[in-house]
Formats: structure tokens, sequence, C-alpha cells
């Protein structure tokens, strides 16, 4: 029977060395889960660079050359990272693939986990929780011992190139608890743990992403630790390193320090004036003009 695919899989190595801050040394433990082929739940808030360090990580991979040596499938000596955004309408197969019709004719189109365990890839899949979860337990043979991939509407189960792993993310506040992986599922992974950088490294992120002063960053990063401990004895949702990047990058291209962070930061974690204009306050005493 025919195939298709339509991923391009050497367009989804990563050529360029990411810039990631590893403060916590996670790195070394992740090299050791791929070396071991143990699959990597990373977990932690938005915006805290669960995804910056995918990048890195796969770029370490190919650096310590990991990847096993070409087996003559795939895309050779680098490793493709495939990423797909679960959602609870993602169904398995969405993930594992599907026919499709091509002219008069029925063809079989893999779906991006296929793709990842027949080529080599990584396949990350971002918000796992999300799915719904008798989507979620068709990873459950290829991320355990067996590394194999059935697909049913096929008859048939592939086993995983050697250099294929699974990488999921979850994100625990946003699902507010309701949303957890059932055990079966999350004792498929090794665990690495998130968090918002400490102030020396977050402020050396926002010099590096966001191109403005060192001085200026530090200041950013008190005021964002600063809304940080408001927000988190009110309950209330965190900033993130994201936003405080996207307040560097303005302020990069000309805002005001303060207007940055109003739009860039507190009006988009804030919807109440109140709240607001208190964070407003704590941005003209911290920052510059
Ligand atoms: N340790 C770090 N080194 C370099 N950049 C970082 C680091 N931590 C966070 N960042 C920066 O934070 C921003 C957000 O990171 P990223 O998109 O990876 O977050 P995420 O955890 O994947 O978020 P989400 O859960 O919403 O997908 C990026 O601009 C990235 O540069
Ligand atoms: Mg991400």
């Amino acid at each position: 029977m025919e195939t298709v695919n339509p991923v391009m899989l050497d367009e989804l190595t990563v050529d360029r060395e990411p810039f990631y801050v590893d403060s916590h040394n996670q790195i070394p433990h992740a090299l050791g889960a791929y070396e071991a082929r143990i699959p990597i739940l990373l977990r932690g808030p938005t915006g805290c660079g669960k995804t910056r360090f995918m990048e890195r990580l796969v770029w370490e991979i190919d650096q310590h050359g990991f990847r096993a040596s070409d087996t003559g499938e795939g895309p050779g000596s680098k490793t493709p990272l495939m990423t797909v955004a679960c959602h609870e309408d993602l169904t398995s197969g969405d993930l594992v693939g599907r026919y499709v019709l091509q002219g008069e004719s029925t063809v079989w189109m893999d779906g991006p986990l296929t793709t990842a365990v027949r080529h080599g890839a990584i396949c990350y899949l971002d918000e796992l929780a999300e799915a719904r979860r008798d989507t979620t337990v068709v990873v459950h043979a290829v991320t355990d011992y067996r590394r194999m991939l059935p697909i049913e509407r096929l008859g048939t189960v592939i086993r995983a190139h050697p250099s294929f792993l699974l990488v999921a993310s979850h994100n625990p506040a946003s699902d507010m608890g309701l949303r957890l992986l059932r055990d079966s599922t999350a004792q498929r992974f090794m665990t690495i743990d998130f968090s918002y950088p400490d102030e020396d490294v977050e402020a050396e992120i926002l010099v590096k992403e966001g191109g403005i002063h060192s001085d200026l960053a530090a200041s950013l990063v008190k005021l964002g630790v600063g809304i940080r401990r408001q927000q988190l004895a009110a309950g209330s949702v965190l900033p993130s390193t994201r936003l405080l990047v996207h307040a560097a990058k303005l302020v990069h291209h000309g805002e005001s320090p303060v207007a940055a962070c109003e739009f860039a930061v507190i009006r988009t974690i804030a919807t109440d004036a109140s709240e607001q204009e208190g964070m407003i306050e704590l941005a003209r005493a911290l920052l510059p003009e």
C-alpha cells in the first residue's frame, strides 16, 4: 500500500545552538534518559522554558553523537524534533495516522507519532494532559520496554527506530488538578520539574533574548518577582519568564519600561482595573521612566 508523509523531517532538526541557561543542571539528566531511552515528562508552568529546554536537549543529543548510527531510514545524523500540541479533540488517529483520499485512491498517511517512531525523531507531546485519556493510551506500548507502536487500522505493529524517544510536557497550574495523567501513563516517564529561573539567571535571559542592558534587566526581574509574590499570595496567575522577555523586547524597540510592563505583563495577567493599577504603581517605583 502506498503511504504519504507530508512532513519533511530534515526541516525539523535543530541546526543552531539554542540559547538555554541550564541553571539546575537538568540537561545531563535528560541526556541520560535519552541514552537509556526512557521517556521524559517536563512539568512546569507556562513560559518557564520547557520548549526551549527541548530544543537544547535535541541539539545536545546531536552534539554528543547519541543518535543511533544511521539505519538507512530517516534523516541521517541529526535528530528531528516533532512537536504535537495536545488538546481535547486530539484523537489517536491524529497521532497514529489515517487513510486519506488522494485523487481516486485511498492512501495511508502516518500521523506525527508514527512518523517519529518510524524515522527516529523525538516526539514532543506538548500538554499531554490536555488530550483525552483514551488518546494518551496509544503511547503506552511505545513508551515501555516493548518500544512497539500498534497501528490498529493497518492491523500492524511497528518497532521503534532506535533513536526514537517520546517527551511530553505538563503544566499542572493550567488544569487546576482536574486533568492529571493517569498513573499508568505518568509512570512511563522520568519527570523533570521546572519553575521560573532564579533572579540572576532570569536577568541574563532578558539581556540575551530581549536585547536590553543588564541594569534594566535586573529591574524588570525585580518587578517580576514582586508581582509573583503578590499574585501568589492572592492565588492569582503568575507572570512567566516569557512575559518578561516580551517586555524587554518592547523596550528594545523603543517602548518605555513602565509601558512595556503594563502592556506585556500586567494587562496580560490581570483584568481587574484596581489590581492592574497596583501593579503599575509597583512598576513606576522599580523601573526608570
Ligand atoms: N533557562 C532558560 N534559558 C533560556 N531562555 C529561557 C529559559 N527559561 C525561560 N526562557 C525563556 O522563556 C521564554 C518562554 O520559554 P518556553 O516557550 O520554552 O516556555 P514553555 O515552558 O515551553 O511554555 P508553555 O508551557 O506555555 O509552552 C522563552 O523566550 C525563553 O527564552
Ligand atoms: Mg512550550
